[in-house]
């Protein structure tokens, strides 16, 4: 069996991209909601619906674990679907987010000023700061802001320009934070605009670096989920709709051969 993935576009091919380095041996099979794209504004039904879709086809072709790489579909569905959706429909598969295994990175031991920057519908869910509620120990304090004309820019490559606006918006509302998360899996492609900008001021945590490591282990903590999965390397991506474009942009995220 495989690993499935699940995004609202292409920013999760970051995040898989980086998880096959880790794990090559797997097979990978990556859904792309491109059609729906942006999730960041749409209703939390909605999401739930469009993501109970993207887990329907991942487990059909043949996933026994999915994860939801994307933020805003984890802040809204993660747990409902854990707790609705897989007894009834898929009870021996597994529906992970991406949420709590960012939380989990934090650094507790000292008075921190962390800010959170991510869509509309991630930060109105208030799920950074729940999860932090539970694995936190009152040393962090969160400022979560939405900028909800990141996903648009970054999912046309316009990468310049989309930092230029997420460091403006970190100076001017987060001045004093010395941490700062990206909380949405397509921010990780300004991840080196940021850290050249900031330096040493602000650390920038970006989950391509943090699922890897976090998914080994839960795969050595659960041999009942390793144990199915084929070593045979593949991969196999699916876009719910196809632009010119997204070959290139494919290529350049994942840095090599895909199938679709
Ligand atoms: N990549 C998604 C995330 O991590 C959001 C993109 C969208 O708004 O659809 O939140």
């Amino acid at each position: 069996m495989k690993i499935g993935f699940f995004d609202s576009g292409l920013g999760g091919l970051t995040i898989l991209k980086a998880v096959t380095k880790k794990l090559p041996q797997y097979d990978y099979v990556f859904y792309g909601d491109t059609a729906h794209l942006p999730y960041g504004d749409r209703e939390e039904e909605e999401i739930y619906e469009l993501t109970k879709i993207g887990m329907r086809y991942l487990f059909e072709k043949g996933a026994v674990l999915s994860i939801i790489a994307c933020n805003t579909a984890s802040a809204q569905t993660a747990r409902r679907l854990q707790q609705e959706f897989l007894p009834v429909e898929y009870p021996n598969r597994k529906i992970l987010g991406i949420i709590v295994p960012t939380i989990e990175i934090l650094k507790f031991d000292v008075l921190t000023n962390v800010v959170l920057i991510g869509t509309t519908r991630t930060v109105n869910s208030g799920k950074y700061q729940l999860e932090l509620n539970h694995k936190g120990n009152g040393n962090t304090i969160l400022t979560q802001i939405a900028i909800p004309e990141l996903v648009p820019l970054i999912e046309r490559n316009e990468l310049a320009d989309a930092a230029t606006i997420a460091i403006q918006t970190i100076e001017t509302k987060a001045g004093e934070s010395t941490v700062v998360v990206l909380g949405c899996t397509h921010y990780t492609q300004i991840k080196h605009q940021l850290r050249a900008h900031f330096k040493e001021d602000k650390k920038i945590i970006s989950q391509d670096e943090i699922i890897p490591n976090k998914l080994n282990e839960y795969l050595t903590r659960h041999q009942e989920i390793s144990s199915q999965l084929i070593h045979r390397g593949e991969r196999h991506i699916h876009l719910t709709k196809h632009r010119p474009d997204y070959d290139r942009i494919m290529v350049q995220l994942l840095g090599g051969a895909h199938t679709r």
